[in-house]
């Protein structure tokens, strides 16, 4: 029987390739510019799965030419990068990581939380350009996180994973989900369902964590930041496009909030210049799951359904059943 083919877009561990080398013939794009979309259209024939990255464009269009791949398994649990309904429509499974990377993620948004309440990145660079000559009363003050109000933009399982942090720092918990949790969840967290307009306006701290659709692109905009309180802190490690970089540019600057701590932005890796000029937002380039235990399980669950659809078993990540 001719061995299954498998094509990966871009660098991953060497673990990952001893895993799926037993199984299939690989073609390995072994290095992190990964391919044009012309290439991945090229490269993906005769292959039945694609190992992909979030920096993978894979269109409606892309999609259709993709006729021989059976799974795109992505290395993430997002997969915005992916029309997944064209997908269907193709016949291409879809599979994500997920679980694997919900406590990583979430202690990103309380490190990039904590950073921006306590000025941690600005108090870094004051040292390091020699700024600090004295203790004065009022050096680098920041805010307070205990006993404060966490508010919880989407509450799946990172999002969750984020309350429960809250909940150890004594904080007041409010959310808001698209659907409200289970009772006995609610009581766990000791969260509050609240509307986005009390979310906005009663959270000290709010971190964003619903995924990118046409319905979330640019969900926290002009009205959203001028809704939160003036000492508010605004947490994004979900996708950049969600909160509408300028205008949190604007709030920041004329200090319509307090302060940001971003892990994902709109057109990445571009940081849009006026975000790059606030001293109040705490950047990080995209590495909400960038632990080595993390990243490593990520790939190999990828690996493992990929394997799992070569082998004629049904992928355990399927998003498009
Ligand atoms: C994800 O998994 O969606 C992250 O954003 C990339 O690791």
């Amino acid at each position: 029987m001719p061995r299954p083919h498998i094509l990966i877009t871009k660098r991953v561990f060497p673990e990952t390739i001893a895993l799926l080398e037993p199984h299939a013939e690989l073609d390995y794009v072994a290095n992190d510019d990964g391919l044009t979309t012309d290439e991945l259209v090229e490269s993906a024939r005769g292959k039945q799965v694609i190992l992909s990255q979030i920096t993978d464009r894979l269109s409606r269009e892309v999609l259709a030419k993709l006729t021989d791949v059976k799974l795109i398994a992505q290395i993430a649990v997002g997969y915005d990068n992916i029309d997944v309904p064209a997908a269907t429509e193709a016949g291409i499974l879809v599979s994500n990581t997920p679980g694997v990377l919900t406590d990583t993620t979430a202690d990103l948004a309380f490190a990039l939380l904590l950073a921006a309440a306590r000025r941690i990145a600005e108090g870094h660079q004051y040292i390091h350009a020699g700024k600090w000559t004295r203790w004065t009363i009022d050096l680098m003050m920041g805010h307070d996180i205990h006993h404060r109000t966490l508010g919880v933009w989407g509450m799946g399982r990172i999002g969750q994973a984020v309350a429960r942090r809250g909940l150890g720092f004594s904080m007041r918990v409010l959310y808001h989900n698209r659907t409200r949790l289970a009772p006995e969840i609610e009581r766990e967290l000791n969260a509050e369902y609240v509307t986005q307009d009390r979310l906005l306006a009663e959270s000290d701290f709010i971190s964003v964590h619903v995924p990118l659709s046409e319905k979330t692109r640019h969900l926290i905009g002009e009205r959203e930041l001028r809704m939160m309180k003036k000492d508010a802190i605004l947490v994004n490690t979900a996708r950049g496009p969600i909160v509408d970089e300028p205008m949190l540019a604007r709030a920041l600057r004329e200090k319509w909030i307090a302060a940001a701590g971003i892990d994902v932005f709109e057109h990445e890796p571009t940081v849009h210049p006026d975000l790059l000029a606030c001293e109040n937002a705490v950047l990080a380039p995209h590495v909400g799951s960038a632990s080595v235990a993390t990243r490593t399980r990520m790939t190999v669950m990828a690996a493992e359904n990929a394997i799992a659809m070569i082998a004629g078993k049904r992928p355990p990540n399927l998003v498009n059943p």
